[in-house]
């Protein structure tokens, strides 16, 4: 991987190199792919920065561990279906990305189902494909249970659980405390006596999924010591042996310049230990998986938006690009994140040395809309391209698309 020199403060090293000073996506200067789209403001996702990083991720992992692509982090049909010729099985969160991850070579049986509050149209749906629905609640049971009866098709069911324990440094927790995620741990042996009792559905395994967007490395393998504790210790009361542990993922990726990319060696030595240790011996039959979105996907796309307009207020230069929150609400700042702080940003055509501090705006009519808050770039007008990096994950589907009625901006592959 090559790393531009893009420019200074909060901007950390990004994987597309420039060619002639022009950046290049999928070995594409940007100004050329800008012109084959068609359109700006669009979103460019490399196909070989994502191979490369679920290489990198297997090579770290242990033999014998599964890597699993959640679709949420990024549904584009080319780049799903690129992903799921990379990874064993794809997770998803609704019907939409169920139907497109059913589009996918990857078998029924290697895509799991997670999420509160699935329908009971939806549970019909889950079941009737022969993917694994990730429990929520007692009263989701009841619904799979029905529906499994009504179909004659025993649903294939894990139970997702809400762990006793918190994962420090996640940017977003989805485990520990109270949780609208899974069955509280202590509440999980009644479940399993439930499902034993009933015969209705398979049995399957666990899954535990405590936190997202964590660089701590000593964090997420402490997690994962404790939840292959806390499912060894759950596996006693399951109704028959344990075939399925997801671990779920959490990995972060950087995203200002104070961030640290994760060691992923260590995390591999820890999970390789963890097999030895414990799953080997306790978990014999699982299939183990890791679940992970934004650290295969984040970092292979980047927002290309062009200069709309350039202006001075009040002693700060503004440039006002043709994009915004409504496609990159991220960058922002305004998706879960408590201080803003700049995503990596540069300028297509140059990467300095000569800078200047601005604002890059988006149009949309409220102060919220700031891509990036005194970003020193080399000089831009009207007419160059700005370009976001980190946006291969939770971008375009975890925005307001509808806000302020702007067309949808294109996605394009290279
Ligand atoms: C169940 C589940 N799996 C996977 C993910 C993907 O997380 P990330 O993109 O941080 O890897 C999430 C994120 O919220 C999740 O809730």
């Amino acid at each position: 991987m090559t790393s531009t020199s893009t420019s200074t403060r909060e901007i950390t090293d990004v994987p597309f190199a420039r060619e002639n000073g022009m950046l290049t996506v999928g070995g594409v200067p940007l100004d050329l792919l800008a012109e084959r789209v068609g359109a700006t403001p669009f979103f460019a996702y490399d196909r070989d920065l994502l191979t490369q990083r679920v290489r990198a991720v297997r090579g770290a992992l242990p033999a014998g561990i599964e890597l699993s692509y959640a679709v949420k982090a990024n549904p584009m049909p080319a780049l799903l279906h690129h992903m799921s010729t990379l990874v064993d099985g794809l997770d998803v969160a609704s019907c939409g990305e169920l139907r497109k991850a059913l589009d996918t070579t990857v078998p029924a049986r290697r895509i799991s189902f997670a999420g509160p509050g699935k329908t009971t149209p939806e549970l019909r749906q889950a079941v009737a494909a022969g993917v694994t629905l990730e429990l929520e609640s007692q009263g989701e049971l009841r619904r799979i249970r029905a529906v499994s009866r009504d179909l004659g098709v025993p649903a294939r069911v894990a139970v997702r659980v809400n762990p006793d324990f918190a994962v420090r440094g996640s940017g977003m927790r989805l485990g520990g405390g109270p949780q609208q995620f899974g069955v509280d741990a202590e509440q999980v042996p009644a479940l399993l006596a439930e499902i034993g009792s009933a015969g209705d559905v398979e049995f399957l395994g666990f899954h535990i999924f405590a936190g997202s967007q964590n660089l701590e490395v000593e964090s997420i393998c402490a997690a994962q010591r404790a939840t292959v504790d806390l499912v060894a210790a759950l596996a006693d009361a399951a109704p028959g042996p344990v075939r399925y542990l997801n671990l779920g993922g959490g990995f972060g990726i950087p995203y200002a310049d104070r961030d640290k990319p994760l060691d992923l060696g260590a995390i591999g030595e820890n999970l390789a230990d963890l097999m030895q240790d414990t799953i080997t011996r306790r978990l014999p039959e699982a299939r183990v998986v890791i679940e992970l979105g934004r650290y295969l996907v984040g970092e292979a796309g980047v927002y290309v938006t062009r200069v709309v307009d350039r202006k001075q207020s009040r002693g700060r230069t503004y440039l006002v690009v043709d994009g915004g929150l409504h496609h990159q609400l991220a960058a922002t700042g305004n998706l879960g994140r408590a201080i803003r702080r700049n995503y990596p940003i540069a300028v297509a055509s140059s990467a300095g040395p000569e800078t200047e501090t601005v604002n890059v705006v988006g149009r949309l009519c409220t102060p919220l809309d700031v891509l990036a808050d005194k970003a020193d770039l080399p000089p831009a007008e009207i007419g160059d391209l700005i370009v976001l990096f980190q946006a291969g994950a939770y971008g375009l589907t975890a925005s307001p698309t509808a806000f302020l009625g702007h067309p949808d901006p294109p996605e394009v592959l290279v």
